[in-house]
């Protein structure tokens, strides 16, 4: 007897094949429809998941002006420089102990003992100094360039908080390996300070965590040399980035703009 063979049961509707979207026609497959393709890379996978290759092309991929030199450079030399700073300063926090009786044996420590103590340290010292020198010079080139005038004056007024921001990064900064030298040199410039006016003599009293310099001054000092500010700094620098990717940079004040053939006057 003839084997009697039933017949095969519809595909359900779920199970189906997705209609072709556009560009897909034949059966292909489109790029994103099978896990080992969505995951080809991990920013692909990344990227299917947050649209974040948007964001980067509009902050990375844009025209600049002719003219634009290596003084354009200077902002983002800071940026770095403050980088290497947030770095060093990491490691730094690893060995260093606020407290007044122990801060100094725990810089000393960091200097003589721990493994590239000295050079982690010097960098952090050096680096400070470049920074302050960086955000000077990069404050310069957008004022001779006219680059604090409209559309971008507020981000020159984000660039004063800025430096206001890395001196006081220096200032308190300055006070931490607590030898004799940053111990009175602090209390001058915390006096200095006192003598402003309005919030002076509130600022020199927040300064020293009351109205006379003592225990817990250091760690004032150092909340706010490690957490406060260097927060304050990453947050304004996106800010800053934002403007700049969103405004673009001046044109060097020497550059004249090119006018359009057909708006050129007619010379005679
Ligand atoms: C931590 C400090 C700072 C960082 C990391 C920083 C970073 C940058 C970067 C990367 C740029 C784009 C490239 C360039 O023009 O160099 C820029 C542009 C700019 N910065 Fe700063 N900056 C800082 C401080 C300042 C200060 C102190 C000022 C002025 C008071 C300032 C005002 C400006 C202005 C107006 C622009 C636009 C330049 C243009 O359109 O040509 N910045 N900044």
């Amino acid at each position: 007897m003839p084997k009697l063979k039933l017949p095969k049961p519809p595909v359900p509707g779920a199970l189906q094949p997705p209609p072709a979207r556009p560009g897909e026609a034949n059966g292909k497959v489109g790029p994103l429809d099978t896990g080992a393709e969505v995951g080809k890379t991990v920013v692909d996978w990344v990227d299917e998941r947050t649209s974040l290759s948007g964001a980067a092309r509009w902050m990375m991929f844009r025209k600049v002006p002719k003219g634009t030199n290596w003084f354009y450079t200077l902002g983002s030399a800071t940026m770095f420089a403050f980088l290497s700073q947030a770095v060093t300063g990491v490691f730094l926090a690893m060995f260093y102990d606020p407290s007044p009786t122990r801060a100094y044996e725990s810089a000393r420590y960091i200097t003589n003992e721990a493994f590239l103590g000295e050079f982690v340290r010097g960098m952090h010292k050096w680096g400070s100094t470049v920074m302050v020198i960086l955000v000077f010079l990069h404050m310069g080139r957008t004022f001779f360039f006219g680059a604090y005038k409209y559309p971008r004056e507020l981000n020159w007024i984000i660039g004063v908080v800025l430096l206001i921001l890395t001196m006081t990064m220096s200032f308190t900064g300055y006070l931490l390996p607590f030898d004799q030298r940053s111990y009175w040199a602090t209390i001058v410039g915390v006096n200095i300070n006192g003598t402003g006016p309005l919030v002076g003599p509130y600022l020199s009293d927040f300064l020293r965590a009351g109205p006379e310099f003592g225990a817990t001054t250091l760690s004032r000092f150092y909340a706010i040399h490690m957490l406060l500010v260097p927060g304050l700094i990453a947050a304004l620098i996106g800010a800053h980035l934002y403007l700049v990717a969103k405004l673009g940079t001046t044109a060097p004040p020497w550059m004249k703009a090119e006018v359009e053939p057909e708006l050129r006057e007619e010379r005679a």
